[in-house]
């Protein structure tokens, strides 16, 4: 069995940070998403795996993933050429895919408790497709499924206004060949996409065995900055743990499980987890409160901050109060030179100042 991971798109929803960027690549807890997805696939014992790139952001995809000997296993790269839908990526990956079945993996979603056991369960089982799905306050963004006593996938329908469950579809996906054939049979949606729902129907449509799985644990879509931030969140609370590689003076404290890389240094500070801080950052008369990821070579000085995601190179200084916010690479906050200086903003198309 293949496994292909969905790391082209656009990143409309995350600009700024996604002119630059790759949406896969947007760190939490200091690690990029797509990295927690290569160790969820290698966990579930997949060792061929195909990552559909873009031509934008396929070079840093590239270069983050490597051969996949990181993760002990051997990575394809799949040139999309353009973002047209997630069904169009599967026609892109067909050459590499064959006639094997398959794990789609949305290289910016994340679930709890890995793979493992759904890809076995669909190797044991050989239906069509599975679909893992997730009960969700609000469906209207997500593609909605209906299904009957016995987990049989009855209907699927994108971002309904009206929706019939509150079953989300994750974006986690189990194919046999078949998914091939119904692709061909599908035409772009009203926006322009393959969508992969379209392809999953028309198998429903042809009596195929569609079946599905309630997720249990966690769900992390990290389209747009909260879902980053509530990703972050929700990752550090599992996964930090308490650990010191810096240094910290005698008038620093940590509270809880906090990460410190090597080189990092704290001076007058207080930590309280769970915290992640890169390597070679200055932690200067500043409070770092709970949920909060520095990138690494980051400087605080006199900050208080919580519940944010603070990417590499950063410079904050003199910011008295910061909380759910998410800063891109050599992003600088600093105060004016005098007290009641105006504010003085130099943003990135689509920045976001919240007075
Ligand atoms: P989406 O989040 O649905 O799309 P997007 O990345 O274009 O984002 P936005 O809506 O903010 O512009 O994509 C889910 C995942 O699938 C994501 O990792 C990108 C990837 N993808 C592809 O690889 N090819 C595609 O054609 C599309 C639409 C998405």
């Amino acid at each position: 069995m293949k496994a292909l991971i969905l790391a082209g798109g656009t990143g409309s929803r995350l600009r700024p940070l996604t002119h630059t960027l790759a949406k896969q690549l947007v760190p939490v807890a200091n690690k990029p998403i797509l990295h927690f997805v290569m160790e969820q696939i290698a966990g579930s014992g997949i060792r061929e795996i195909g990552v559909i790139i873009s031509p934008e952001t396929g070079p840093q995809i590239k270069q983050s993933l490597g051969s996949g000997r990181q993760w002990g296993v051997e990575i394809t790269y799949l040139l999309q050429d353009r973002p047209a839908g997630l069904a169009h990526a599967v026609q892109t990956a067909r050459p590499f895919l064959q006639n094997q079945p398959f794990l789609m993996f949305l290289g910016d979603n994340l679930v709890q408790g890995g793979v493992e056991e759904v890809v076995r369960e669909f190797q044991r089982e050989k239906p069509d497709a599975l679909i893992l799905l997730k009960e969700v306050p609000d469906p209207t963004a997500f593609g909605v499924a209906v299904i009957d006593a016995n987990h049989r996938v009855k209907q699927l329908i994108e971002k309904p206004k009206d929706p019939p469950s509150s079953l989300a579809l994750v974006g986690v996906y189990l194919f046999s060949p078949e998914i091939h054939q119904a692709i061909e049979k599908i035409s772009p949606s009203w926006r322009g996409e393959l969508e992969i729902t379209d392809a999953i129907q028309k198998l429903i449509e042809g009596q195929k065995n569609i079946a599905a799985r309630k997720l249990k644990g966690w769900w992390l879509d990290t389209g747009k900055k909260d879902d980053i931030l509530e990703a972050n969140r929700v990752v550090l609370d599992e996964y930090a743990a308490l650990s010191n590689e810096g240094t910290l003076d005698e008038k620093s404290k940590i509270y809880g499980r906090v990460q410190v890389g090597a080189g990092t240094q704290i001076i007058e500070s207080t930590l309280r987890g769970p915290v992640v801080i890169g390597v070679n950052c200055r932690i200067g008369n500043s409070f770092v409160g709970p949920f909060t990821a520095i990138g690494d070579n980051t400087v605080l000085e006199q900050v208080r901050i919580e519940h944010s995601v603070i990417l590499e190179n950063c410079l904050l200084q003199s910011v008295p109060g910061l909380e759910d916010s998410l800063l891109g690479s050599h992003a600088r906050v600093v105060k004016g030179k005098s007290g009641h200086s105006p504010l003085k903003l130099f943003l990135g198309d689509h920045g976001e100042v919240i007075l």
